[in-house]
């Protein structure tokens, strides 16, 4: 396969297996490049591209950024604070306005579920999902997984629990979408009151017992407890929740076996990991971000070739 079935990436969702390969083997090149001294390829020196974001980042943001300069691409940031959003510009008239610049792609992360889906539908230009309100946010899962096989060999027959905030996470979303897709068992693990009642329907199992989940797996990816998306309380207190389901190295210890831990970022230390687990040899969340770059790079690189063709 040499190109993507999608015009856009707007979910793990709507891509095939062989999209995935097709990506990670894109990111393989890409990731050989950035650890040369000279980390830039001039690609897309054609191509111009906008990142908007509506709601704050840094891992995103900079990483985009960052994978679009390495890729010669030009680039211009808009961020919701500072624009004419705040005036009452629509989205479709905001970006309809950028498009005008002659603008080929839109990275957009955006406080709304679907509003990806929604622009792709109502604007001429490529677009990916930097994160959609509590949906999805495919390229973390992208570079999740990637990482997961770089240090595993293989995502296919892993057993990954995903542990936190799932109810309000669209890193989960993503993660459980493009597990699956690459033959993982899947497991989420977190107080009940953050568990979606539907969620065993997408082919995951359900464990409330923190000790218990991490006996199953190989793999960890531990979530933050979303408090801005939250309108009411989900567990007494924070220090209920550490008690529960917070990872530490004493528990760690007590598996007899040793686990690969990751996080997406933004982390709460001593809340849902303690920095000794964070910043051990079992942590690989400074190499998902590294990853982060690679991975982006080619998701660009690919749907540019597309606007080419
Ligand atoms: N992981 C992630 O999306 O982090 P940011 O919110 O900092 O972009």
């Amino acid at each position: 396969m040499k190109e993507l079935t999608t015009d856009h990436l707007l979910g793990i969702k709507y891509l095939q297996k062989e999209d995935i390969d097709l990506i990670f083997k894109t990111a393989d090149h890409f990731k050989e490049v950035i650890n040369r001294p000279i980390k830039k390829v001039p690609s897309l020196r054609d191509i111009t591209i906008a990142n908007l974001f509506f709601e704050n980042s840094t891992r995103t943001k900079l990483s985009f950024e960052l994978a679009e300069k390495r890729l010669s691409a030009d680039i211009i940031n808009f961020s919701a604070a500072q624009s004419s959003v705040k005036k009452g510009e629509t989205l479709i008239d905001t970006v309809n306005n950028i498009l005008s610049m002659k603008v080929d792609l839109i990275v957009m992360r955006h406080s709304q579920v679907g509003a990806g889906v929604f622009l792709s539908k109502h604007v001429k230009a490529k677009i990916i999902n930097a994160g959609d309100g509590a949906h999805e946010h495919p390229t973390q899962a992208l570079l999740d997984t990637y990482s997961i096989r770089e240090k595993l060999g293989t995502v296919a027959g892993k057993k990954v629990v995903i542990i936190g905030d799932i109810l309000h996470s669209r890193v989960a979303l993503s993660n459980i979408f493009a597990l699956l897709k690459q033959g993982a068992e899947v497991k989420v693990c977190g107080p009940v009151t953050l568990i979606p009642k539907h969620i065993r329907s997408l082919g995951v199992s359900v464990e409330t017992d923190l000790k218990k989940a991490l006996t199953w797996c190989d793999v960890a990816n531990v979530l933050r407890v979303q408090h801005e998306r939250m309108d009411i309380k989900y567990f007494p207190s924070v220090r209920e929740y550490t008690q529960q389901f917070g990872i530490n190295a004493e528990l760690l210890h007590s598996l007899k076996k040793e686990i690969v831990i990751m996080h997406p970022g933004p982390i709460n230390r001593g809340v849902e990991i303690t920095s000794d687990v964070a910043d051990s040899n079992q942590s690989i969340i400074l190499n998902q971000v590294e990853n982060g770059v690679a991975i982006r790079m080619a998701v660009i690189y690919l749907l540019a070739q597309k606007i080419k063709n």
